[in-house]
């Protein structure tokens, strides 16, 4: 019935516009019918108030319908425009329900379209409303334009220029109208900031999640989350995120990949962000079974991008890397400046596994690990360069490292990020490597270089791995970068092959970053077979290590609870968890 109400104006202007032609726009002869049909027009549109009928449509084309009969009764010159511009005129009072009620701060009539595809919570948002009034002005033009591709004369037929005038923007409003409609909010919902929902109940939800994927951060995501929660509103369910796209569906699915189990209550304070969900699972308030590091990701794939996501995709490493021959790389020499061991040490994590996959193609490996050699530092006395050409006044392992040093095809230079830069540890035999070149200048590709001091010395490549604390690489990383670059654009001989940043690295050794420490053991590990094979490093196995999967909003967040934890109670490297690997080279 109220759809009746809603569409017969629409009816009644399309039949005084086939009796106006019909009757060849006589005023007189036309007058009985548009009374009539005006009449009917007119009661329905009491009927729609009267049932309280929630459409613009029918108060803005009956509104057109009965000021036009007005007109064609005591307006006789008016009467006849109307009636020669029948369909413009239901175009007039499309375009008045898309422009008036906005500027009285009313809903956009769009809304009552797109409320159907979206649950309340999410209609109710100023971003919805906002995305609403776009398409509704977009629809306003389209009407605009009707207006006047219907009032222009195609043809002196009557006929032919009737179906010109109406089936011209009906196809218009068809092939552009509909589409935005359709595509638009999606599109817009996720290319804007919105707001943060209150869900006041698990139903609520579910039900607007899979309208909550947030797109930009879905890449690769391929999962089944199953919620088995008990207490005030106990629900079975599962959520499938796939291809972009999010589903909830009632029930237990027969093979989830994660299984989530908790107190309906303390999962809706968990997703409104009233409760940590990290410290929840630490304090064993909720369970996970499977794969648990997808409890890292959930929040940030039903949250709206930040602004700075939304503004710009991540900058790409431009650099142009030395390559060798295929074959050229046999001999590797490992420098690994940091002071932590094995278990702890996550520059030595990546090194290990590039090393495991350079042993894997052939390479002869040595591993040095410089905090156990005795270096004593550069006393900037320039001996090496004057009075014993090549040696230095200190006769510790230096010696035999920077022979280990020039005999290599490839150096592995391996530090953590210490103050923005390498360690001292490796600063200090990077200093004492001065022998190593002569004091002349020589002037190549603009830039002042010291030669080196054996001619007889082979091209060599270099490979930097360091490991950080901070989840960015921009800028955290650009002291330590620049140094290393700057020795291969100020070296004869050594240069630079591939850069291996790790942000985010105390992270890779919780068991729910078990994903991102595969990723990385395996990026590492192929550039290792690669250099080898190929004499080349693949810029996609530095990328991966360079992501650190996180947002810097959660990182803050788990690297505070985590030093929390600690405060006053125990040391790092008794608390950390250990790095679960053996392939110590
Ligand atoms: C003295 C010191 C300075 C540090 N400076 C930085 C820094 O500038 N930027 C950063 O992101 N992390 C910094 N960190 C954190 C380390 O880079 C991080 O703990 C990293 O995992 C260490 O690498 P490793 O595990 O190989 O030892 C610093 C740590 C120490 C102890």
């Amino acid at each position: 019935m109220k759809t009746l109400l809603k569409y017969l104006p629409f009816a009644g202007i399309i039949a005084i516009n086939s009796l106006a032609v019909a009757g060849g726009y006589r005023l007189e002869g036309l007058k009985p019918y548009v009374l009539i049909i005006s009449s009917i027009v007119l009661l329905n549109l009491i009927l729609a108030i009267l049932l309280k009928v929630r459409s613009y449509f029918p108060y803005g084309v009956s509104g057109i319908v009965i000021i036009g009969a007005f007109f064609v009764c005591f307006v006789p010159s008016l009467g006849r425009i109307y009636l020669e511009n029948a369909i413009a005129g239901l175009y007039l009072g499309l375009f008045l329900v898309a422009v008036l009620p906005p500027l009285f701060k009313l809903d956009p009539f769009t809304y009552e379209f797109s409320k159907k595809n979206y649950p309340e919570i999410i209609t109710k948002t100023d971003q919805f409303r906002k995305i609403n009034i776009i398409i509704n002005y977009i629809w306003a033009g389209l009407f605009g334009i009707s207006i006047i591709l219907s009032i222009i004369k195609y043809s002196n037929d009557g006929g032919i220029q009737v179906i010109i005038s109406s089936v011209v923007p009906i196809v218009l409003l068809l092939a552009v109208g509909l589409p935005v409609n359709i595509k638009l909010p999606s599109i817009l919902m996720q290319t804007t900031q919105g707001e943060q929902l209150h869900f006041e109940s698990i139903k609520e939800l579910f039900e607007a999640m899979p309208h909550g994927l947030n797109k930009k951060r879905a890449k690769g995501v391929d999962t089944i989350i199953q919620f088995h929660l008990t207490g005030e509103e106990p629900t079975e369910g599962y959520l499938t995120i796939k291809d972009f796209e999010c589903t909830y569906t009632t029930g237990i699915h027969s093979n989830p990949k994660t299984t989530i189990t908790s107190d309906s209550r303390l999962w809706l304070a968990i997703s409104n962000n009233e409760v940590s969900g990290d410290q929840a699972f630490i304090k064993k308030e909720y369970t996970a079974d499977g794969d648990i590091t997808i409890l890292l990701k959930l929040g940030d794939l039903f949250a709206s991008s930040t602004e700075e996501e939304v503004k710009e995709e991540p900058r790409e490493i431009q650099f142009t890397y030395k390559t060798f021959k295929p074959g050229q790389i046999n001999k590797i020499v490992v420098f690994d400046g940091g002071p932590r061991n094995t278990k702890f040490s996550k520059t030595t994590f990546m090194v290990n596994h590039f090393c495991r996959g350079a042993k894997s193609a052939g390479a002869d490996i040595e591993y040095v690990k410089l905090k156990d050699m005795k270096i004593n530092p550069c006393t900037g006395c320039y001996t090496c360069w004057t009075k014993t050409p090549g040696e230095c006044i200190f006769q510790d392992d230096m010696i035999d490292l920077r022979l280990k040093f020039r005999k290599a095809d490839l150096i592995i230079f391996a530090s953590p990020l210490y103050i923005f830069n390498v360690t001292g540890i490796m600063k200090n035999f990077l200093d004492r490597l001065l022998p190593n070149m002569k004091p002349y200048m020589l002037v190549e590709d603009g830039e002042t270089k010291h030669p080196h001091r054996y001619p007889e010395d082979k091209q060599q490549g270099f490979i930097v791995f360091s490991a950080a604390g901070f989840p960015e690489v921009e800028h955290n990383f650009d002291g330590l970068k620049a140094m290393f670059r700057c020795l291969h654009s100020h070296s004869e001989k050594t240069s630079l092959m591939g850069e291996f940043y790790m942000p985010g690295a105390e992270l890779i050794s919780q068991p729910v970053y078990a994903e991102r420490r595969e990723r990385i053991e395996q990026a590492c590990s192929n550039a290792g077979e690669q250099v080898v094979k190929e004499g080349k490093v693949n810029m996609a196995f530095m990328r991966a290590v360079a992501d650190a999967e996180i947002t810097q909003k959660k990182f803050q967040e788990q690297a505070d609870s985590f030093w929390e934890s600690l405060d006053g109670k125990s040391s790092y490297l008794k608390s950390a968890p250990k790095l679960e690997y053996t392939t110590d080279t």
